[in-house]
Formats: C-alpha cells, structure tokens, sequence
C-alpha cells in the first residue's frame, strides 16, 4: 500500500525566509530531543499508553465485526450518542470514509450514521420527533461513563424507546461503549444487559478513534475498518525509527514546537484540501488542544502552553480566511491536507459561444482547477512567508486515513515531551464538567455551587 508523506519544504527557512521557517541547523539541534521523545513515549505503550497497540488489537476487531454483521440489515439509523473523543473520531471516519452525502441514499442496506455530540434542546428535540425507534440503534459512548451530556441523552431516548418499544423490546436498540468496570454506564449494561464494547484502559478520549469507540459505528456502517488498522500499524512502523529525517511524526511534533516557541506563530491552522478529509481537522482541533493547552508544565511550573488549532477548509475558506492568512499577522503556520488521486473526476463543459472569458475553464476537470487551487494557495502563502506543510494523501481511503490518524496520535504525545507538559490529561475540561454538575445541583457539589454563585453575583451589563 502506498504511504501518507509529510511534505515540508515549505516551512524551511530556504522557502519562507530565517525570520518564519526553519533551518537545517534548527532541525539538527531537534534531533536528539526527538529521539529522546519518541523513546520516552514508546517506553509508555505496555504502561499507560496502550493506544499506541490498537492497530494491532485484532481480537476486538473480530468481536466488532462478529456484532456488525449479527445486526446487518436490521437498523436504518445508527445514531451515535457521545461527546468530545467519544464522537469526533466517528463523524471524521464517517465523512472521510462513507462521504458526506452517505445518508441521503445509503448503499448495500447499510445503516445511515448521525452523530449526536450536544444537548442542544433544539438538536435532540428536532431528532426525537422525527426518527423511528423501530428502525434505529444508538451506540452510547463514555469512557468514563458519567458524562452528563451523554448520560442525559442516554436517559432521554432509553426512555423513548421503552415507552415505543416496551421493556424487553428496546434493549436490541442499545450498544454501549464504556470502560470494563467503572461508571455509572457500566452498572447500566449490567442491569440491562445490553451489548457492550469497552474502551482499554490506557486509552484517553482524544486517543481512542482507533478503538471500539471509533471503530463500531464505522463498522456498522461498511468501513473497512482492518484496513483503516492496517494503515495505521504501517504508520506505527515507519514512525519507530529514531532518526528525524525518516520518521514524519517527529518532524511533525518538532515543527510545530518550533514554529510556536521560536518563530511566534501560536496557531496551527489545518487547511483541508478535501471535502471528505474536513472533520479529519475538528478531530485533530481536539487532540492537539486538549494536549497541550496546558497551565502547568510536568513539573508543575506555570506555562500556559499550547497551540490554537484553527480549521479550514479549501477551496471554500480561500474565499473567506485566506485574505487573513496571507497578508494578516505573522502567528500561523498551515497544515494543507492533499489527496493526490481524488476517486472522480468531473468534466467542465465546453464553453458556449460567446462567453470566451470562460475558455480557460472548457473542457478542463474539476479535480485540475481544485489542485491549481490548492496549490496557488501554498505557492501564496509561500511568497508571504507563510510556513506551510502538506500531508499527503495517495487517496482517500481507509488505509491512508489510518496512517493519518496514528501519525497525529504520535506526534502530539511527541510534542507534549517538546513541550513539557503532560498530554494526556485534561483537568480543564474536568474543571467545566464539575462547574456543570455544581450548577445541576449534583450531590457533592454543593460547595462549588456556593462558589460560583458568589463569584458571579454582581449585577449583569448588558446593552
Ligand atoms: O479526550 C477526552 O478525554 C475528552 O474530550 C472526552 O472524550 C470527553 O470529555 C467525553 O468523555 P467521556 O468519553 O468520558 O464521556
């Protein structure tokens, strides 16, 4: 199978100039810390990193197979019900691999997906009063299995499909993905019984796309969800190597140190050259975020670290943020996604009589016009000293998405070695989760509740 290729000609001083690109020596003097990294996160993967295994967990990928084809036929909704890790790695799989016009006319009998990550009233109201409880089946997903978002949607349609479906009758309706002893949404499959998947221990929300959490619904709905493995086990073993010019996620992980601690450019802009590959960047938003946006480094300075992920999406943000891009603030560095072989091509028409301003476009492909685009960008932001790489992708298919995903995964555990900080924790997302249940009145709360309360008792201005 072919390789995804990091392509970073364009974030080298020789490109964009010493001010905003790197230079060999920058690269060499990464070296060392590179491999160091790399060694200390891969010493991690028996411990507490175990997602650096999924592309090799081939067993839960039997039991994910065994369940999808023991309801093939059965659903025309497979709704996904989950938040933040638990759901980004679905809609990125789901628009990357099925497309985006998957669920207008799904093909073989495959099940439509819709991936629920909010409580918006309106969102989940919307939904309830228009699907079929006969003909849907929801995944529940929470590693942690307590998060109130996803356990109040849980609680609302558990108790649409009793109330349509009757007690007995319901339970086919549910299958949870949560850890294999704690929370409160394991005691729940216990007392139902419901089928279930567990997310591993080792696995954190933002690292788990490759696990059941990911991998069941896309399964449900005809991903080939051993070659999206296959990719990334080929990724994993390309990215064992030590030395910075062979391995792409080290150099990914140390430019975008580089670019942020030397050369002042905080925000990381993921451009998707690619309608299908655009959720790859919402997923990637997360994982780089939630990693390193950190207050404190490892040994507990404060650092207020971290990068601000921005997504766009070509050709559609030329017309929108490339203005910004190429001639605003100097704080970017750009990740351009670029599929090499689009699956269609799509013919412009000969130009009629009489529109010869239009000749140019005549008879010309699509995928040509998008890829002069694409390019015309880079070449821009290149004339602007705007550093740029480009991930590319032979095609867009299972295979290569996988390698994108475990490439990502790597780098970013790299970075939080460049960066200090520890990359797999989020205790401030735990801190709006508990100022939440607070405001919810939860038990044990209470005395945050009084704080927050107190903190915000002034008197409001509003115009
Ligand atoms: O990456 C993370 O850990 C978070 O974004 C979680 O995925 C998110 O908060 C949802 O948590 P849970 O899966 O426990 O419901």
């Amino acid at each position: 199978m072919e390789s995804v290729q990091l392509d970073y000609t364009c974030a080298l001083a020789d490109a964009v100039g010493p001010e905003h690109g790197i230079t060999e020596a920058d690269l060499d003097a990464l070296a060392a810390p590179s491999a160091a990294a790399l060694r200390g996160v891969l010493a991690r993967r028996e411990r507490d990193l175990c997602w650096l295994g999924l592309p090799d967990a081939h067993e839960v990928r039997g039991r994910i197979g065994e369940y999808a084809a023991s309801v093939a036929g059965r659903f025309q909704n497979v709704v996904v019900l989950g938040i933040g890790g638990s759901a980004l790695g679905n809609t990125a799989l789901f628009t990357a691999l099925q497309g985006p016009f998957h669920n207008l006319c799904p093909p073989d009998g495959l099940p439509r997906l819709f991936v629920l990550d909010n409580v918006d009233p309106d969102l989940i109201g919307e939904w309830m009063e228009r699907f079929d409880p006969s003909r849907t089946l929801f995944n529940v997903i929470s590693k942690s299995g307590g998060t109130a978002e996803t356990m109040s949607q849980f609680l609302i349609f558990r108790d649409l499909l009793v109330e349509r479906l009757g007690e007995e009758g319901h339970r086919e309706h549910v299958v949870i993905t949560t850890d294999a002893e704690k929370g409160v949404l394991r005691e729940v499959v216990e007392r139902e019984g419901y089928a279930s998947f567990v997310v591993p221990e080792g696995v954190g929300g933002r690292f788990s796309v490759l696990s059941p959490v990911g991998l069941l619904s896309s399964a449900l709905v005809g991903v080939d969800i051993e070659s999206l493995a296959a990719g990334a086990a080929a990724m994993a073993r390309r990215c064992e190597s030590e030395r910075l010019g062979e391995n792409p996620a080290l150099v990914y992980a140390a430019l975008q140190w580089w670019m942020q601690a030397r050369a002042n450019k905080p925000i990381s802009v993921t451009f998707a050259y690619s309608h299908r590959l655009r959720n790859l960047g919402d997923w990637y938003a997360q994982l780089l975020a939630e990693s390193i946006g950190k207050r404190v480094s490892r040994g507990g300075q404060e650092c207020f670290a971290g990068p601000t992920p921005v997504r766009a999406v070509g050709v559609t943000d030329q017309h929108s943020q490339v203005q910004l891009y190429v001639e605003g603030p100097h704080d970017k560095w750009f990740t351009l996604l670029c599929v090499e072989r689009p699956h269609r091509e799509v013919t412009i028409p000969a130009v009629p009589a009489g529109l010869e301003a239009l000749d140019y476009l005549g008879g010309r492909g699509l995928g040509e016009l998008f890829a002069a685009e694409r390019d015309g960008t880079r070449v821009a932001l290149r004339e602007a000293s705007r550093p740029s790489v480009s991930v590319l992708f032979p095609t867009v298919d299972a295979h290569s998405v996988g390698q994108y995903l475990f490439l990502m995964e790597l780098a970013v555990a790299v970075m939080g070695e460049h960066y200090d900080v520890d990359a797999f924790d989020q205790p401030g997302v735990e801190a709006g989760k508990v100022a939440a249940y607070a405001l919810m009145g939860r038990e044990g709360y209470e005395e945050r509740r009084a704080a927050i309360e107190a903190a915000g008792s002034g008197a409001p201005r509003r115009v």
